[in-house]
């Protein structure tokens, strides 16, 4: 038993051995702690971190037990038995630590006890949150053999240059998710027994070290998503016991290696995500990989024909090589292996290939989006095929063998030219996903199925007639996107009997009338109501007040005609509310019951109805949603979806779907073409991730505040067509993200500001303000000495600023948010001329070419 005392002593006695114990010296001599000593030593590990929320995100995602390993570690027991120590049996030494999932949280400073356990072969902090930097002297454990730290977030890892007191130990080296500073220094190539090494998401720049080749023994190799360049290096044709290659979503060029061909216990390759390109080679035989399963080839610059050897693989199970330039028709093949394939996305041409037949094992295969002629030959396919990817094949009738696939789950016909009604079986299969979208099916929706189905969309066709009544039976449903078609009657009213899980209700541009019945609020997962562009009437039911789980209201373009809707402002989650074009009217009343009205409100549209009275001044003080200045922060993360957030995302059968998405950047007032009078409120102010503010064409007055100036984020201010009088406040000229501005027809006076962007707007900005004067105005001022400034914030700016707030309105009236075009799309294609040009061409936009060339 310890005492107290006896531990004091103890510790105080490890502290003044500590420069005796320093492990493993340059020389290579280590002194080692006997067992008791150990012990301490990992109580004082156990006391230098505390116990954070058990959540962390690794833990959640693969479903791992996580709790404080280390809170029942009592100095009155032994600490062989602790919760993951692990000691020699014989010896009682402490040979393996595993702290993997265990709340977590501190940093382990560089005279730590942990470098006195000399014995140590396993460290597993994975899945923590240490932060600070890790250092170096884990390395210097003279036995470690296996280190893995992966998904500290905050940590930072130096590699040592030299004394790897493990270099002939280190079997497995795995530091994903963390920071690798430094890169990777030559010293990595002398560890000869390392036969796992994973630097995933290390942040790491540059080339892909040559000497990583040295590491022959090595069996699993994981370099992806960071940021390597250059080729691939040749001295990889060494790692001929590699089993696992993946270097995905890096930057990396050249050919394909055809060294591939001599790693011959090769299961895993991964290259998918690179600017990898030319052709794939053609001499390669399939009996060089011989145990190949999974070959990812996708999102790269591939182009020719895709070579035989592909299909030929003997073990080959999932091939990909969408998103390429592969051109050519496919060839004849067979593979009596493969289970998945994946070839959408490129620009292969001919019938659609009658080989497909012939892949006996097949149950998952994507064909879209090529230049296939839009015949089909294929007469039969594996009938226990589960995902079928047709979409814009140029199909003109559904294949009938479709109808016998028993199994299918997954189902795109989208951007075909299929025309008639749709038949009748397909609600009766097993699908639970079905995509319709644009193609010429009329008709009317009889019956939507009452469970299985779980995603269906119908975008863009010329469907007729009323919603069906059925969606009232429908439990599984969660997405129903029936948008730009011609469906006219009212909306069902279902009863409160079923649990409905619909989430997206998307009826945008139809023509359905009546009014909004009050059920609606019963379907209560709804995340997503949109009903722009249709004849609604009426008012809002207060029974939306519930919609606990909405994040999208878009009623934009109806007839309805109502005062404001206050009781919408309890809502939690609402971030997009649009009621423009309507018939709203009175004057809104902000004195809201509740503290924080409209807490995450970010886009508010009331554009062109009748509002009048002052501006909801009170509203305007408290969105919260627009007040966190951290936009910025969210730009420069880098990694995976980071430049906007989810706002609809939900998981669908393991596969994660998105819908609408909103830019979290994506902040906008619009309040224009309304009634409102008085004042613009300084507390406009607060709102310091407002990007886009619009309260054109009403009747306001007063001065400009200067407040507005503290709109540090500010891209678009449209003040137009006010009675707004006094100077312009030359606090505005500080906004250097503003690219828009418009202060025409309102009765300011004076100098135009002189400032970075003042000058670079066009008079248009200004016109219809009798009294302004400056340039860019040909009025002179009476006395005008000011300074022109540079230019030079022109690139200064940052990545969304070439859009306008009707940019947003209409990215988010397509639906799939711009944000969406410009994150992931970009993100994942690449390209970005045609993203340009699909923004440009879709919004209309006047863009200026900095702007373009800041998108990218
Ligand atoms: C335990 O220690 C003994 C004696 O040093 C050694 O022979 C044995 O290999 C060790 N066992 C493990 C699992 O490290
Ligand atoms: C480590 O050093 C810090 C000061 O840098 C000191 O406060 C702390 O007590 C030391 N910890 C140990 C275990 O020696
Ligand atoms: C990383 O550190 C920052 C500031 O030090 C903190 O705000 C953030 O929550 C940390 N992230 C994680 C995942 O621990
Ligand atoms: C990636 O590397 C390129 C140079 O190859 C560099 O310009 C860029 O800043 C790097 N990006 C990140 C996120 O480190
Ligand atoms: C292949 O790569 C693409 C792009 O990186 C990725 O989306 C897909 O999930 C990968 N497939 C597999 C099976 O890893
Ligand atoms: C395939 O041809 C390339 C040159 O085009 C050559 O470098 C490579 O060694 C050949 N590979 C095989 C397996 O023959
Ligand atoms: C592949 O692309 C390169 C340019 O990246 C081009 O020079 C070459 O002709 C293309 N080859 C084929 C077969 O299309
Ligand atoms: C698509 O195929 C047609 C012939 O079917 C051809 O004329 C056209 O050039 C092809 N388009 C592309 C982009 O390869
Ligand atoms: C359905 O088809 C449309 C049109 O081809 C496409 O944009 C969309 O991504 C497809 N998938 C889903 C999940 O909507
Ligand atoms: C919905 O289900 C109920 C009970 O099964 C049934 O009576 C009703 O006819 C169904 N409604 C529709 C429109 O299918
Ligand atoms: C929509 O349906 C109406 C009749 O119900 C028809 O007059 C109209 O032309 C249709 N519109 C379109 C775009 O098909
Ligand atoms: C529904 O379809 C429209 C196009 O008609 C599209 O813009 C929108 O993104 C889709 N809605 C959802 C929620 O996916």
């Amino acid at each position: 038993m310890w005492s107290l005392g006896q531990y004091t002593i103890i510790s105080t006695l490890v502290l003044l051995l500590q420069p005796y114990v320093a492990v493993s010296s340059p020389s290579g001599a280590t002194t080692h702690l006997s067992p008791n000593m150990q012990k301490l030593a990992l109580f004082q590990i156990k006391q230098s971190l505390s116990i954070n929320a058990c959540d962390h995100v690794i833990c959640v995602e693969e479903r791992l037990p996580s709790y404080p390993k280390t809170m029942d570690w009592s100095m009155n027991s032994d600490c062989c038995k602790w919760n993951g120590v692990t000691c020699n049996q014989t010896t009682g030494d402490v040979i393996g630590l595993d702290l993997s999932c265990s709340c977590l949280e501190g940093s382990i400073p560089s005279n730590s006890t942990l470098f006195q356990l000399s014995y140590l072969q396993t460290l597993n902090f994975r899945a923590n949150d240490l932060n600070g930097i890790l250092p170096e002297r884990i390395f210097h454990l003279p036995n470690l053999k296996q280190l893995n730290a992966d998904g500290n977030f905050n940590l930072t890892t130096i590699l040592p240059k030299i004394n790897w007191g493990s270099r002939s130990s280190l079997q497995m080296l795995s530091l994903q998710e963390t920071t690798i500073s430094g890169g990777i220094p030559h010293s990595v190539g002398y560890l000869k027994s390392v036969t796992i090494f994973s630097l995933s998401s290390c942040k790491i720049t540059g080339l892909i070290p040559k000497f990583i080749g040295n590491l022959a023994q090595l069996t699993e190799l994981n370099l992806n998503y960071n940021n390597f360049s250059g080729p691939i290096p040749d001295s990889f044709a060494n790692l001929q016991n590699l089993k696992y290659l993946s270097l995905r979503d890096n930057k990396i060029s050249g050919q394909f290696p055809t060294w591939v061909a001599s790693l011959t216990q090769l299961k895993f390759l991964d290259l998918s995500g690179n600017f990898l390109s030319r052709p794939l080679p053609s001499n390669l035989t399939a009996r060089c990989l011989p145990k190949l399963m999974l070959l990812n080839l996708s999102y790269n610059l591939f182009n020719g024909t895709i070579p035989s050897w592909l299909f030929d693989l003997p073990s080959i199970t999932r091939l990909f090589v969408d998103h390429n330039g592969f051109t050519g028709q496919l060839n004849e093949f067979k593979s009596s292996t493969l289970l998945t394939f994946n070839c959408a996305n490129n620009l292969l041409s001919g019938t659609i290939p009658q080989s497909l037949s012939k892949l006996a094992s097949l149950i998952s295969f994507d064909i879209s989006y090529n230049n296939f002629s839009g015949v089909v030959k294929i007469t039969t396919l594996n009938p226990n095929i589960v995902d079928l990817g047709l979409a814009s094949c140029k199909i003109m009738k559904i294949p009938h063998y479709i109808r016998s696939l028993e199994k299918l789950r997954y189902l795109d016909l989208s951007n075909n030219q299929i025309g008639g009604e749709i038949p009748q079986w397909i609600w009766k299969g097993s699908l639970n996903q079905l995509n319709l979208s644009y193609n010429y099916f009329n008709g009317g929706l009889q019956h939507l199925p009452e469970n299985r189905l779980i995603f269906l969309n119908l975008q863009h066709n010329k469907l007729k007639g009323s919603l069906p009544a059925s969606i009232c039976n429908s439990s599984s449903l969660e997405v129903l996107n029936l948008s730009n078609n011609n469906l006219s009657g009212v909306l069902p009213v279902c009863p409160r009997s079923l649990n409905y899980s619909l989430a997206v209700l998307d009826l945008r541009m139809n023509r359905i009338r009546g009014s909004l019945p009050s059920s609606l609020s019963n379907f209560r997962e709804l995340k997503s109501l949109n009903l722009y562009g249709n004849e609604v009437e009426g008012t809002i039911p207060l029974s939306f007040a519930k919609f606990d789980n909405l994040e999208v209201l878009d009623l934009g373009s109806n007839h309805l005609k109502d005062t404001f809707p206050q009781w919408l402002e309890a809502l939690p989650n609402l971030q997009v509310l649009i009621l423009k074009s309507n018939k709203f009217h009175s004057t809104i009343n902000s004195l809201s019951k509740i503290q924080h009205p409209f807490p995450s409100l970010r886009i508010i549209d009331l554009s062109n109805n009748e509002f009048s009275g002052p501006l909801p001044a009170k509203y305007i003080e408290n969105f919260k949603g627009m007040m966190n200045g951290d936009a910025n922060k969210i730009e420069s993360i880098y990694m995976g979806n980071s430049y906007y957030r989810d706002t609809v995302k939900m998981v669908i059968k393991g596969v994660e779907l998105e819908f609408v998405r909103i830019l979290t950047v994506f902040t906008t007032i619009n309040l224009s073409g309304n009634s409102f009078e008085g004042d613009i409120p300084e507390s406009i102010g607060n709102l310091k991730s407002l990007r886009h503010l619009n309260l054109s064409h009403n009747h306001l007055s007063g001065h400009i505040s200067s407040l507005i100036g503290e709109l540090f984020m500010l891209e678009s201010l449209d003040l137009s067509f006010n009675r707004l009088v006094g100077v312009i406040p030359q606090e505005l000229a500080g906004i250097y993200t503003l690219s828009r501005l418009n202060l025409s027809h309102n009765d300011l006076n004076g100098h135009i500001p002189v400032g970075t962007q003042f000058q670079t707007f066009e008079n248009d900005s200004y016109v219809g303000n009798l009294a302004l004067c400056g340039p860019p105005l040909s009025k002179k001022c009476k006395r005008e000495f000011i300074e022109m400034q540079d230019e030079e914030d022109e690139d200064a700016d940052y990545f969304f600023s070439g859009f306008t707030w009707e940019a947003v309105v209409i990215g988010y009236g397509s639906g799939v948010v711009v944000g969406f075009a410009v994150g992931y799309i970009m993100f994942r294609t690449r390209d970005p001329k045609w993203i340009t040009g699909i923004i440009i061409k879709k919004i209309g936009l006047k863009v200026r070419r900095s702007e373009i060339r800041r998108f990218f």
